[in-house]
């Protein structure tokens, strides 16, 4: 492979672009080429990507000038070369590359991006696929980056390896906007995007393509860079959501990158949350028979959404104190019944009949203790919210 400098038609090493200086080739594609240079004015190293599109032009060794080869292609280029650079300028992500300038010299135009130091993904991620949590946090970013992308309207159509650098603080920064479209995507073929990444509706007439797309193309930049055998260490959920991102059937695909997003973080939340309400509530209800037991002074019972209620008793009418007194008693009684029957065989009952017997007396005996107890504790004015 030949040094980049010595790429054809690119421009030579120190050649001056306004207040820049061109130090080597970074990379070119079928938009142009992109340069690694300084600018003495911002005093740092930017990048310039300059207008030169293979098929539509050419330069002739030795000199800086572009000669179009066809002059209606290359025009159109120019204005969508010039339309990549809008759309970046009206972005702000820490995933989403910056623009600083554009210009027009040697007979074509130039963009001014901020140079994002890092591995481009596909020479980043094969050594760094064991990373299970690394490669996750990277990809939740670069999802996030596309949410914001899509967010603002923007469709980058192009999302592949080449196309995501990370940073060494494990940062995406999405680039090459070449493809990117701004607004309500045509329904015409317009065929863009890299074949082997980009979704089918991109080379479909009426296809639909949407932010879905550039999940397509993500999940497959993803996939073919993480072997089989390293995919096994991932979990399930990755491993689902990637699939399920890449499906060919835009229906059964993510339909936005906070989906993605969401499958990645929180796959059984549900699940989750309900057992964490069965155990908060089993521990409020410990908390309360602890409380019936225990304290005579600070009688709780579960409210009707969980929460512990003390009202005055002197709120209540009669009718109501008896009705609160039964139900209290009710519940007391199950409770107590309850932790006898787990306390019969260290009481050695261990056969049905002497151990109902035993708990009915033992119940009995209670409850008469706590008739007497429970007047007195609603004369003393607590007594529990129904
Ligand atoms: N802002 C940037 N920071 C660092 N490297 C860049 C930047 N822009 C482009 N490159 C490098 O140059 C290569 C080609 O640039 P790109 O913008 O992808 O254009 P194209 O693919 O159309 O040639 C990229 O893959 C990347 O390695
Ligand atoms: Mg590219």
């Amino acid at each position: 492979m030949p040094e980049p400098m010595q790429m054809e038609g690119a421009l030579p090493q120190r050649t001056r672009l306004g207040h820049c200086e061109i130090r080597r080739v970074l990379g070119r594609g079928g938009g142009g080429i992109s340069y690694l240079a300084y600018d003495a004015h911002l005093e740092r190293e930017v990048v310039i990507k300059e207008h030169f599109p293979p098929m539509l032009c050419l330069r002739t060794p030795g000199a800086a000038e572009v000669q179009p080869v066809s002059p209606d292609g290359y025009e159109r280029s120019l204005l969508s070369f010039c339309r990549e650079a809008r759309i970046l300028a009206g972005l702000n992500h820490p995933g989403v590359v910056k623009v600083y300038d554009i210009f027009q010299a040697c007979g074509t135009a130039y963009m001014v991006m901020e140079y994002v130091e890092g591995e481009r993904l596909g020479d980043w991620l094969p050594p760094h696929a064991p990373e299970v949590q690394g490669v996750m946090l990277v990809l939740q970013r670069i999802l996030e980056a596309l949410g914001y992308l899509h967010a603002h309207e923007v469709l980058h159509r192009d999302i592949k390896p080449s196309n995501i650098i990370i940073r060494e603080d494990a940062q995406p920064v999405l680039i090459d906007f070449g493809a990117a479209m701004l607004g309500t995507p045509p329904t015409t073929i317009t065929l863009v995007g890299t074949p082997g990444y980009a979704a089918p509706e991109q080379f479909q007439q009426h296809g639909r393509v949407g932010p879905w797309s550039d999940l397509y193309a993500l999940a497959h930049s993803m996939g073919k860079l993480l072997p089989g055998k390293v995919l096994r260490r991932y979990p399930r959920r990755f491993v689902c959501a990637l699939k399920r991102a890449g499906v060919d059937d835009i229906d059964r695909r993510y339909a936005c990158a906070a989906d993605w997003v969401g499958a990645l973080r929180n796959p059984q939340s549900n699940a989750c949350r309900l057992l964490l309400l069965l155990v908060g509530a089993f521990l409020l209800g410990v908390v309360c028979v602890g409380a019936l037991l225990q304290s005579p002074d600070a009688v709780v019972m579960p409210h009707a959404d969980d929460e512990p209620a003390v009202v005055p008793v002197s709120l209540y009418t009669e009718a109501e104190k008896n009705t609160i007194r039964e139900r209290m008693q009710k519940i007391l009684r199950l409770q107590y019944r309850e932790a006898l029957e787990r306390d019969a065989e260290n009481y050695g009952y261990t056969g049905e009949g002497d151990r109902r017997a035993w708990i009915d007396a033992k119940v009995e005996e209670w409850v008469r203790q706590m008739q007497h107890q429970t007047q007195e504790l609603m004369e003393r004015q607590v007594v529990p919210a129904g």
